[in-house]
């Protein structure tokens, strides 16, 4: 159903007409259709211009003809549309009067809504197992001529009239929202997979314990092993500071859609800009990091049971789904190589990206939380003025610009991952400052705690990049480390109380290493007990392959 929810109902909403929306919404509310969105294609994911399934109004019927006319065009991917959705939302290209108008939504029945039988004309199946998401129901969709009536397509923005006349959309920029609206969501929901991750691998390593390290003491818990810490505390802290950042980015598309109503679409293009590289660093870092969790759990979280190995798998998955995370930082980079051709001009820069035009001289290095978000400000501005001027100089040469692009892409990549981190680490600072102050004086510790362990981890992670756009120095570096195994230090105490914060059940969790009673052992035990490769103590393999192939008959 997730995608009925996510995905959908999102786009009724946005891109539906009042009276279409009239027609299915309340249809869609109550669970009386269920749809899911078919916009991938074998051929095409990112390239949206490149779709070929096609929509061909017929003027005669006041129908479109939907067709893929080639085996590419076939949809692939749309969560639980194989058997479960009736009805999805078809991305396809749009022909009326002889002309290609480019790629619009429609709403398409695809199954019979009593029998559930695809319609004739709709070719709908299984695209087959996956890392994850085994239960995701994800399917394939072709089309042999079929049939739609006119309102089929999203008249909200772009119309087709009875005559086929085509209507331009008054705010091209407003089909973005869905795919907006879910990269949003998607950091939410990264702060709450590491939340899961980060519960599994501390309440094991709370219970687990291993190697002697002092001949005369017991085995200590292998959370007190500073690498375990260095391995763990992150995944925690990151859980927080995503869930923060997610918050405010929603706070953020909240006041930018109410602007849109209101027919005002300055504000998109930032929050396009900030939800795509927030987007691709938080799905990047919760996979990892998750995988990290992972690792930290030895041999069990290899084990399906401990449900890691499942949770690396939907993690990841978020890399690609909604906007492959290359791509995105690309566009974020397009943004503020923009926004610094737009401040060199002496023009005001959106709030998110002002500081790129910070004139002043490299300021003494500090050590402090705002120190080094002002660092890291300092290496995003360095690396897209660095951008700039290798694409200026290519220009120049008489590269064309999309030579030039390319040729400067990976530090393009690399500048919107940096002006990624600058936004989450002042984010984070600042909304746990705001909220501390409704805090009790021991929690908004733990807290500003968490956020200085997670300024300073990433200050360490790119060193090189604060050596090369700031002033820190050794020392500085050296005292960094100390308040970073410092900080350790004092988190371990509350890790365990922290990740049972999260407050989620045993049900939930699903993981044998993971449960809140820590009955570990037993609980892997019970699982492995349940296969069904444990039925009989002696297989009929046995007698009919292995016994053969020992005594030299086979
Ligand atoms: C679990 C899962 C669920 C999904 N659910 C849905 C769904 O419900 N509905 C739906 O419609 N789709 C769905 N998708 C599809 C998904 O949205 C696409 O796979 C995704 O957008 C990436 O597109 P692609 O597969 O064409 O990758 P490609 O674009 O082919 O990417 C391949 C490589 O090419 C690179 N690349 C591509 N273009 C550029 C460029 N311009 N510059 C530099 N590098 C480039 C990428 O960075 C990447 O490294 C799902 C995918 C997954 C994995
Ligand atoms: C990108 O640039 C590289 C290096 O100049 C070149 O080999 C490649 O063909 C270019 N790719 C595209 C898609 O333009
Ligand atoms: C996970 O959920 C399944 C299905 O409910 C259940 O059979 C299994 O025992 C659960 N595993 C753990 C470790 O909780
Ligand atoms: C025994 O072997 C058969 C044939 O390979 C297989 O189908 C069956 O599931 C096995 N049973 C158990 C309990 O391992």
């Amino acid at each position: 159903m997730a995608l009925h929810f996510s995905m959908f109902l999102p786009t009724l909403l946005g891109q539906a007409s009042p009276e279409q929306q009239e027609k299915w919404v309340p249809r869609a509310v109550n669970m009386e259709i269920i749809g899911t969105y078919a916009q991938t294609e074998l051929g095409h994911g990112t390239f949206l211009r490149g779709l070929e399934t096609t929509a061909t109004y017929d003027p005669n019927t006041e129908e479109f003809v939907l067709n893929s006319p080639t085996l590419t065009a076939y949809k692939w991917w749309p969560g639980g549309l194989a058997h479960t959705a009736n009805h999805c939302v078809v991305v396809a290209q749009l022909h009326s009067k002889g002309v290609n108008h480019g790629v619009h939504p429609f709403i398409v029945q695809i199954r019979d809504e009593d029998t559930h039988m695809p319609l004739p004309g709709v070719k709908v199946g299984e695209i087959g197992p996956k890392l994850s998401f085994s239960t995701a129901n994800n399917g394939f969709l072709g089309f042999d001529n079929f049939r739609v009536p006119r309102d089929s397509m999203l008249m909200k923005n772009a119309q087709v009239l009875k005559d086929g006349t085509y209507v331009k959309s008054r705010l091209s920029k407003l089909t973005y929202g869905t795919m907006v609206f879910i990269r949003v969501m998607i950091v939410t929901d990264m702060a709450y997979y590491l939340s899961v991750g980060a519960t599994i691998a501390i309440r094991y390593s709370a219970v687990r314990h291993q190697s002697k390290p002092k001949e005369n003491e017991p085995e200590p818990q292998i959370l007190d092993y500073v690498t375990q810490q260095h391995k763990l505390f992150i995944a925690l802290a990151s859980s927080h500071a995503f869930r923060v950042t997610g918050q405010w980015l929603w706070t953020t598309f909240v006041r930018v859609n109410k602007a849109l109503t209101s027919g005002n679409a300055d504000t998109l293009p930032e929050l396009h800009a900030v939800a795509c590289c927030l987007k691709a660093v938080t799905t990047r870092d919760a996979a990892s990091m998750v995988e990290a969790c992972r690792m930290s759990c030895g041999g069990h979280g290899y084990m399906t049971s401990s449900y890691l190995p499942i949770l690396y798998g939907i993690t990841t998955a978020a890399c690609t789904y909604e906007g492959e995370n290359t791509v995105l930082l690309l566009q974020t980079a397009r943004s503020l190589v923009k926004a610094w051709q737009k401040g060199s001009k002496g023009k005001p820069l959106s709030p998110t990206e002002a500081y790129l035009m910070d004139k002043s001289p490299v300021p003494k290095w500090e050590n402090t939380l705002d120190g080094i978000i002002a660092g890291f400000r300092r290496v995003s501005a360095g690396k897209v003025q660095d951008c700039v001027s290798k694409i200026d100089k290519l220009v120049k040469m008489g590269t064309s610009y999309e030579d030039a692009w390319n040729q400067t892409s990976v530090r393009l990549v690399a500048a919107s991952e940096a002006h990624s981190r600058a936004v989450i680490l002042a984010t984070f600072r600042a909304e746990v400052s705001r909220a501390a102050a409704a805090l009790s004086p021991p929690l908004a510790r733990v807290l500003h705690q968490l956020v200085h362990l997670y300024t300073v981890y990433w200050a360490l992670e790119r060193v090189g990049d604060l050596l090369l756009y700031t002033s820190i120095a050794e020392r500085d570096v050296q005292e960094l480390q100390q308040q970073y195994e410092d900080l350790l230090q004092k988190i371990r105490p509350n890790t365990v109380g922290l990740v049972d914060a999260f407050d989620l059940r045993d049900e939930i969790l699903n993981s044998t290493l993971g449960a809140y009673d820590g009955r570990v052992y037993e609980r892997l035990m019970e699982e492995a007990l349940k296969s069904p490769l444990n039925a009989e103590p002696v297989n009929q393999s046995f007698h009919k392959y292995l016994k053969p192939f020992m005594q030299g008959k086979l």
